[in-house]
């Protein structure tokens, strides 16, 4: 395939996939697509070792590295990431403490050893600036940033080191606004996609976004994609190619713990919900009894990002090692309802392109008939 995105990168097709995990990234990329390793659970001497690891086993293909760098949080004016975990944790009210392990006892879930909100993750700019650090030391060829346009520094600093950069929009004006701080690449995301999501459906997202960024920035279309008649839609829509994330979550390679796999491979496409109960924001995550706890009456409501992850980090990890199970949730998004089978990273891609294929010719036939 020749899209402006294959020829930019050098790879044979326009698919880029999001995972957390190295070996998905590695083998999307040797597959012919593009990795993109999300480096937010990572502190930066692991995602130096993860790096490492993927420049040793991706065949020298490309592959990126995305943080998250919100442009609004709680504490945003504070720099330094241990006086801001410092004060936040202050901050966490007592109630949603109570709630939470109210929460997990009803379900059978150890009680927590360490006090709750002691992780602060990459979801700040202080803690998202040492990762961007480690990657521009490793070989890659993209750096994409969620939730709001990364700071013109980052985005002229990847470019002095010949890297792209791509950052996730869920409207119209905000793919503006990257553009306006120098963005390469907008990743047009609908709100059928998993984690961090708008409003807005991938149907209507898309041209809308390749409308209001213009003819010289590319758009890769997101959400909802994970076959190849999906794919085909997103390049019809105006795309250079498509973004996605879920369908890697349960690949052979991908280190998703068992018991949220199997849940991923039983749910259906109504089997989501977009939910505050993670980070703060609204992320597309799989419905089950902790999204609809957090939704019920006795909720004490959501606390700011980064805080509601601080609150709940320590007991989603409880709750993947005890309990009944049914607390177990995951951001995914509505293409979950197609993700029935475990297959290699490789045939994902192969299965897209086929599919894909398949589509064109038979609307080649329409016009042609
Ligand atoms: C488990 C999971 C975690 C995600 N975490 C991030 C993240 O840290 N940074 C980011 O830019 N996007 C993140 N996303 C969104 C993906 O990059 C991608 O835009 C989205 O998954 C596309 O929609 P799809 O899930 O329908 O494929 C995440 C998605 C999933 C499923």
């Amino acid at each position: 395939m020749r899209t402006r995105v294959t020829e930019l990168f050098g790879i044979e097709y326009p698919i880029f996939a999001f995972s957390h995990c190295r070996d998905v990234v590695a083998a999307v990329s040797r597959a012919g697509g593009m990795g993109v390793l999300g480096a937010l659970y990572f502190t930066p001497e692991e995602l130096e070792l993860e790096l490492k690891w993927i420049d040793e086993h991706v065949g020298g293909k490309p592959y990126g590295v995305d943080v998250v760098m919100p442009a609004k949080y709680e504490g945003a004016d504070l720099g330094d990431a241990e006086e801001l975990l410092g004060r936040l944790q202050g901050m966490i009210p007592e109630r949603n403490r109570e709630f939470l392990e109210e929460l997990l006892a009803e379900h059978g879930v150890e009680p927590s050893t360490e006090s709750a909100g002691r992780a602060l993750l990459g979801w700040t700019d202080a803690t998202a600036r040492p990762q961007v650090e480690v990657a521009l030391k490793h070989p890659i060829a993209l750096l994409a940033n969620a939730l709001g346009p990364p700071p013109a520094d980052v985005v002229e600093e990847a470019h002095q080191h010949g890297v792209k950069v791509a950052g996730l929009a869920s409207n119209a004006r905000h793919a503006r606004k990257q553009v306006e701080v120098g963005v390469d690449i907008i990743v047009a995301q609908g709100t059928e996609a998993g984690g961090h999501t708008g409003d807005v459906s991938t149907m209507v997202l898309i041209p809308e976004v390749v409308d209001a960024v213009g003819a010289d920035t590319m758009v890769l279309a997101a959400g909802g994609i994970g076959r190849g008649r999906q794919m085909a839609a997103g390049m019809a829509l105006g795309a250079d190619g498509v973004w996605t994330g879920s369908i890697w979550l349960t690949v052979d390679e991908a280190d998703t713990q068992e018991n949220t796999r199997a849940k991923l491979l039983e749910a259906t496409s109504r089997d989501t919900v977009r939910s505050r109960s993670w980070t703060g924001k609204p992320a597309r995550l799989l419905r089950t009894a902790w999204t609809d706890a957090w939704e019920s009456e006795r909720s004490p409501g959501y606390l700011p990002m980064p805080m509601q992850f601080m609150l709940i980090s320590d007991a989603l990890r409880r709750i993947g090692r005890s309990g009944d199970g049914e607390l177990v949730t995951f951001p995914v998004g509505q293409i979950v309802g197609s993700m029935n089978q475990v297959k290699p990273a490789a045939q994902v891609v192969y299965d897209l392109i086929e599919e894909y294929v398949e589509s064109l010719e038979r609307l080649n036939a329409i016009t042609e008939g």
